[in-house]
């Protein structure tokens, strides 16, 4: 198959919603259609339960279980779909923003009866940001939920999307009969608990006198809401949806395997294939011949005596070829591969060759940090993975004398992983943790002891902010510096950063220095 070919049968894509919405439930069920499981509960969720949030235990559990399912592949109809999974928890959100960045789309989970949630919100402002194009599920119409309109209106609100209904609901909870496919113009009758999924009804006329015979009088309210929406919203164009300009919507309930095929069967019709990304140096196609790629994930090894770690690498472009050199940019060197690894719902397995979309996995004994970019040789770097200015901060000290070194390189391969940030005090050398969720804080004091045999001690800071300071008036950045000077600190990069200890210092310090440019992110 050449190069071409193998783009246009590639969808990768990512799963999204607040915890509980039915993400794990969905991509189950998505998987079993590709026949790439054979019975539900198969997938273990990938989220940090509500209940474990201070059982060490839980989190390496979960840790574990989180390699198994970090891409999942499935053959279908000829096409090659990868789902790449995100963690729910709102502590690891950053992990989530950074898979964003390797996915060229998206389907967000909604609960029928919550609504819009918080994370919800918080993940399609990253996707809108990319103009990811987005195609919303909800879900959990066996159950009683807010009406249909309203969830619409929400939607456009909260999350600042323009929609376009492509199936409609019958009714809800316990009278829910089913949907009226306005994609397919079809009808597809609701059974609870039904394993296979009937084929839809055609009704390429919503007015067929014969509407009635299958669900009663609800046909005169599906009549009016059918052309009350074709009145309201726009009239689907995938040109708009891959845009990022219009999400189409579909209603379901994954728990009954209801409204998922026909999801499946229009995102394969819609979603986009592979898209190239821009680099620092100019933007990059799927279909150049030459391979490059970039680091999105890392992953540690759950074994202690292997410190090898997984690095996710997203193809951009050209065939990725097992033991074939490659160019590591940040290092400037060349790296040879000879286990890549390709992951099959919960297999995984050597592979030959990768190509646009896919994600190869690499096994790395501490060469990649999140955002490395590899090429056959030519000098180019992807941007798009942004660090966000962190909202938690401790001190870290050693605790055990013995192991100073241990901890040092703990802590620096632990935030090249992203698992937080790491500053140094500029007068007092003191290393502070940034991060994002109170959850991470545990996690690098359980893995520097179960994987560096080092210990650590974390010590309050008040700190409200940090942010990268740049100037070109370099008189001025000096001397807000030297005025500054216990309020700043270093990134690993050895960039200026300003430790913000309260909004209100932050606001003066913007004020009273208008030539220094303050940024919340780590891409500037
Ligand atoms: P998440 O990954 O987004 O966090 O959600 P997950 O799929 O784990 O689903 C959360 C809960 O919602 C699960 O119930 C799941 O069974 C249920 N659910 C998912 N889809 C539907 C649906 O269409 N209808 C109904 N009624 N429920 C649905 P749980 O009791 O928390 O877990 P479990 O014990 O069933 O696994």
């Amino acid at each position: 198959m050449s190069l071409i070919q193998e783009i246009k049968r590639r969808r990768t894509f990512a799963i999204i919603s607040h915890p509980d919405a039915g993400k794990t439930t969905l991509t189950e069920k998505l998987l079993l259609f590709g026949g790439a499981i054979q019975v539900a509960g198969a997938v273990k969720s990938n989220k940090i339960t509500k209940t474990a949030t201070s059982d060490w235990m839980e989190i390496e559990r979960q840790r574990g279980i989180s390699v198994a399912t970090s891409v999942m592949g499935f053959e279908y109809k000829d096409l090659k779909i990868n789902i790449l999974d995100t963690p729910g928890h709102q502590d690891f959100a950053e992990d989530t923003f950074r898979t964003l960045t390797a996915v060229d789309s998206v389907i967000v989970v909604i609960d029928v009866a919550k609504g819009v949630e918080p994370q919800t919100e918080k993940l399609v402002k990253v996707c809108r940001m990319r103009k990811t194009p987005i195609i919303v599920f909800i879900n959990k119409l066996d159950r009683p939920g807010k009406d249909g309109f309203e969830l619409l209106d929400e939607i456009e609100q909260k999350l600042d999307l323009r929609v376009t209904p492509l199936s409609w609901p019958i009714n809800m909870g316990p009278k829910f009969k089913g949907v009226y496919n306005i994609f397919e113009q079809s009808l597809y009758l609701f059974e609870a608990n039904k394993q296979r999924v009937e084929k839809g009804v055609s009704f390429d006329d919503i007015n067929n006198p014969f509407l009635v015979q299958y669900i009663g009088d609800d046909a005169a309210t599906l009549r009016e809401e059918i052309s009350l929406i074709k009145g309201v919203y726009p009239e689907f164009e995938v040109e708009e949806y891959l845009k990022g300009e219009v999400c189409p919507v579909f209603f379901g309930s994954a728990l009954n395997n209801f409204g998922v095929k026909e999801l499946l069967d229009c995102f394969i019709h819609i979603a986009p294939t592979p898209v190239g990304r821009d680099s620092e140096e100019r933007h990059v196609d799927p279909e150049e011949e030459a391979f490059t790629g970039f680091v999105f994930k890392i992953h540690a090894n759950m074994d202690p005596n292997h410190r090898d770690r997984i690095a996710f690498v997203r193809v951009v472009s050209g065939k990725f070829e097992r033991n074939k050199p490659y160019h590591h940019m940040r290092l400037n060197r060349k790296i040879k591969f000879s286990n890549p690894t390709a992951f099959m719902a919960q297999k995984k397995s050597i592979v030959d060759e990768m190509f646009p979309g896919d994600i190869v996995g690499l096994y790395d004994a501490g060469n990649f940090k999140i955002g490395d970019t590899l090429t056959e040789g030519e000098l180019l770097r992807y941007k798009g993975i942004p660090s966000f200015s962190p909202e938690l901060f401790r001190y870290v000290e050693n605790a055990d004398p013995m192991k100073s070194k241990q901890l040092a390189k703990g802590l620096d391969q632990l935030t090249d992983e992203g698992v937080a940030q790491l500053f140094t005090g500029k007068a007092t050398g003191r290393k502070i943790i940034g991060t994002v969720g109170a959850l991470q804080f545990e996690v690098i004091q359980h893995r520097l002891l179960h994987e560096y045999a080092a210990s650590c001690r974390f010590e309050h800071i008040t700190l409200y902010k940090t942010a990268w300071i740049t100037s070109n008036n370099k008189v001025m950045l000096e001397d807000f510096k030297a005025r500054k000077s216990s309020y700043i600190a270093l990134d690993k990069e050895g960039r200026d950063v300003f430790l913000a200890d309260s909004p209100y210092s932050l606001q003066t310090a913007m004020e009273k220095y208008p030539d220094i440019r303050f940024h919340f992110t780590s891409e500037f």
